[in-house]
């Protein structure tokens, strides 16, 4: 345990700057108000927190559209209140990492503005550029966010690629100058003393520099959604726009620009290829899981053959990262929920991410129990992905307006970004009442999905997140064990063992998903073990591991004897 780096041992939390605490009562989340939150996150137990985008920013990516890398976006404060937010996480050993938002900028970004201006101004080459073919896009590629991924700048008559919003024009990272200047970014945000970085997209970075058009047939083209990054059908449509050579190149120098630093920097990819490790330590440090993520039901099956196979597909040395929810996805407690269990379900997910083998990240809010925020019309939805594709399914595709309307309300990113909720009074204590918040509060805050009412409930969910952080930071085991799968024929339980070799813990963790006691047989060379937690009435705390009955929904943590 000992030799572990601190990233392998925490939990991290993201913070979603927007909806977090807004300091100023202007219906927008700031660093004031997450500085005066830093105390509950200390106590909830986490060790770390990742920034969603707090750059200035047209916001018409929610922030991934970034109109200046080294400044504070004014709706969250100024670079002192961000120095006044470092300083404060770190009094209270938190850690603190950024976003860095590689693939593209803003097209309100001054490198954009100069390289759109002219053919030959210096920095048109730091953006892509082409010639239009026969009167229309250079090519049939598609944006990750519906439509051409080619957007015609009248000014010089080129088209410049977008793989998301036409807002977002791609950096052209071959080109040196390119790296030079994100990489002073890097060193800019490091020289204030940030931990580290999560990088967006980096599976985007570079395209295939022939521009060869999709061969893949022009109908499915057409119909093609972009429903997601996991949908097969579209990562094919996506072949020569992502996942191309050089990123690895890309993410060795980053990572030799980090390493220039003391205090083990950390680099967490938002891809889910365990190729960014590298050869174990000289790319990334941490990828997502997102297949394990990427379900509507996580069954112990599922679960299984997650962990064989991506324990297994990881270089040696690195080390596994797993997430269940984030602010791009549904929230766990509304995509695992089943309607009738839903905190129980919610409950049993949160123990399996603190308990396998790997850096848990949480999402904010997830810890009250929060659930998605429903919207009803197009004026409601901010997030311009689900508008963007509303817009090219009605336009391009021919799709009736209240199907596309039906499916934008389904797929917005606004379900998971709502304003977090602290108390009861109005507007959830998040803003003062009466003030207008950027997204509508979820109007379950008045029925306890409140920081306040939970905090001194010992029955809580946010009580359950505490006790749960507590037990693993107790247990070597929990952080720095192997893990063994136990009973793989079982499909309404998973069961495993994490055994750390210096303390010689051994733990076993028994998750029953279903409603229903289950029998649980362990054959183990040792039949005796000590109850570290359960969220059922288990009066007696020596357990007899050759029968365990497993309670409906149990979360069972023992130590083996
Ligand atoms: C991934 C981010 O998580 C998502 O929110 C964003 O829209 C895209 N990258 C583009 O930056």
């Amino acid at each position: 345990m000992a030799d572990l780096k601190w990233w392998q041992k925490a939990v991290f939390y993201q913070i979603y700057p927007r909806s977090f605490a807004d300091g100023n009562g202007d219906g927008i989340g700031d660093f004031p108000g997450m500085t005066a939150k830093l105390d509950y996150l200390r106590d909830l137990g986490v060790d770390a927190v990742w920034l969603s985008p707090h750059y200035p920013s047209p916001f018409l990516d929610c922030g991934y559209d970034i109109s200046d890398y080294v400044d504070v976006g004014p709706e969250y404060g100024t670079l002192d209140d961000f120095k006044r937010f470092l300083e404060a996480a770190h009094e209270r050993d938190i850690k603190v990492i950024l976003d860095f938002v590689l693939n593209h900028t803003s097209d309100l970004h001054a490198w954009f503005k100069e390289s759109r201006s002219s053919l030959d101004n210096p920095k048109r080459d730091w953006f892509i550029w082409r010639d239009g073919k026969d009167g229309g896009p250079p090519n049939n590629w598609q944006s990750l966010f519906g439509g051409s991924a080619w957007e015609l700048d009248p000014r010089t008559g080129q088209y410049y690629y977008h793989c998301f919003l036409k807002s977002q024009p791609d950096l052209n990272w071959r080109n040196p100058e390119v790296k030079e200047a994100m990489w002073d970014v890097v060193r800019f945000w490091l020289d204030l003393g940030v931990d580290g970085f999560r990088l967006d997209a980096i599976g985007t970075i570079y395209e295939h520099p022939d521009l060869p058009p999709h061969t893949i047939p022009a109908e499915k083209l057409q119909h093609a959604t972009a429903h997601d990054l996991a949908d097969a059908e579209f990562r094919q449509l996506m072949t020569y726009q992502l996942h191309q050579p050089g990123v690895h190149e890309l993410m060795q120098e980053l990572r030799r620009v980090v390493d220039e630093y003391p205090g083990e920097k950390v680099l967490v990819g938002e891809d889910d290829n365990v190729a960014y490790h590298g050869s174990g330590d000289d790319e990334l440090h941490l990828v997502f899981n997102f297949p394990l993520m990427l379900t509507d039901k996580l069954t112990p099956e599922h679960i299984r053959s997650n962990q064989a196979i991506r324990l297994a597909d990881l270089p040696p040395g690195a080390w596994p990262c797993n997430t269940l929810g984030n602010h791009d996805v549904s929230r766990m407690w509304s995509r695992f929920g089943d309607g009738k269990h839903d905190a129980e379900l919610a409950r049993l997910h949160l123990a399996l991410l603190l308990t396998l083998k790997g850096t848990p990240f949480l999402y904010n809010g997830e810890e009250i129990g929060m659930s998605n925020l429903k919207l009803t019309s197009l004026d409601q939805i901010r997030d311009t992905m689900a508008t963007s594709r509303y817009a090219a399914l009605t336009e391009e595709k021919g799709l009736n307006p209240e199907e596309a309307l039906e499916y934008a309300l389904r797929i917005t990113r606004d379900r998971c970004r709502s304003p977090l909720q602290w108390d009861s009074s109005a507007n959830s204590g998040f803003s003062p009442a009466g003030v207008e918040t950027w997204l509508p509060v979820n109007a379950n805050y008045r029925e306890r999905v409140n920081v306040a009412d939970q905090l001194n409930d010992p029955a809580s969910t946010l009580s359950f997140y505490r006790e749960m952080l507590k037990l693993r930071r107790n247990n070597p085991a929990l952080i720095a064990g192997e893990y063994l799968a136990l009973n793989p024929q079982s499909e309404e339980y998973f069961a495993f063992l994490r055994h750390e070799a210096s303390s010689g813990q051994t733990c076993l963790v028994a998750l029953n998903f279903s409603d229903t006691n289950q029998a649980a047989i362990f054959d183990l060379e040792t039949s005796r073990a000590r109850l570290l937690f359960s969220n059922r009435s288990r009066p007696d705390a020596a357990l007899d591991l050759r029968q365990i009955d497993l309670q409906p929904f149990e979360i069972l943590v023992a130590e083996l004897n």
